[in-house]
């Protein structure tokens, strides 16, 4: 099988898995999973953070996206455009947040862009990690894209359920890897295979 089929059979399979938690469990799992999250050095030590609007069966971020704006970091959230090109704006207020034609709450057009390069922290979303730190997404390459143009130093976190991270993950010369991923039994420090 070619990487790309392997990758749309583990995405498959783990999508249905998500899909099928409740509500009330992954709210309970999002509250487990913030304080392990605000006491990490490289969240402490970021001014600049890019996090993301979970959508659909997706981890909920909104405890660390308002944990953000109070400890008065600068929060970014990406805006999807239909070239899946990653362009990332500053927020100010959740309530001001628009739903995208894909259903994701998106920072408003016109609010102010803010280059890549000036991000310390990524929170960033998966399907599936593994101990390495690959990561397998959607499928569009929006998160390969915009990983690609962020500063050398800028720390990039997985979040995701125990069981989304699996022993391998297939991966391409352009799959970029996390550092770290967060469960809600703890932050797994990921290393690349020598
Ligand atoms: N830096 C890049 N420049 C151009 N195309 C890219 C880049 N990164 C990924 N792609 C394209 O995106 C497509 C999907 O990539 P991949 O299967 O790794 O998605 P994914 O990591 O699961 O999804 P996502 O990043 O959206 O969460 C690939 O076919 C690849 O050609
Ligand atoms: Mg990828």
């Amino acid at each position: 099988m070619d990487v790309r089929d392997a990758k749309a059979q583990l995405r498959s399979a783990l999508k249905n898995r998500r899909d099928s938690l409740n509500q009330e469990l992954q709210e309970e799992e999002a509250k487990k999973i913030l304080p392990l999250i605000v006491s990490l050095p490289a969240w402490q030590n970021s001014q600049v953070v890019c996090l993301y609007a979970s959508f659909a069966g997706e981890l909920p971020t909104q405890r660390l996206l308002h944990s953000a704006l109070q400890s008065g970091k600068k929060l970014l959230l990406p805006r999807v455009n239909p070239h899946h090109q990653p362009s990332l704006h500053e927020v100010y207020d959740l309530e001001k947040l628009v739903l995208s034609p894909l259903g994701i709450l998106e920072p408003a057009e016109s609010s102010p862009q803010v280059s890549p390069q000036k991000v310390d922290f990524f929170l960033v979303p998966g399907i599936a990690f593994d101990k390495q730190g690959n990561r397998l997404g959607h499928g569009s390459g929006f998160y390969d894209r915009l990983l690609a143009q962020i500063k050398s130093g800028a720390f990039c976190l997985g979040y995701a359920h125990d069981f989304q991270m699996v022993p391998m993950i297939p991966h391409e010369a352009h799959d970029i890897r996390v550092h770290a991923v967060a469960t809600p039994t703890g932050i797994i420090q990921t290393q690349p295979a020598s």
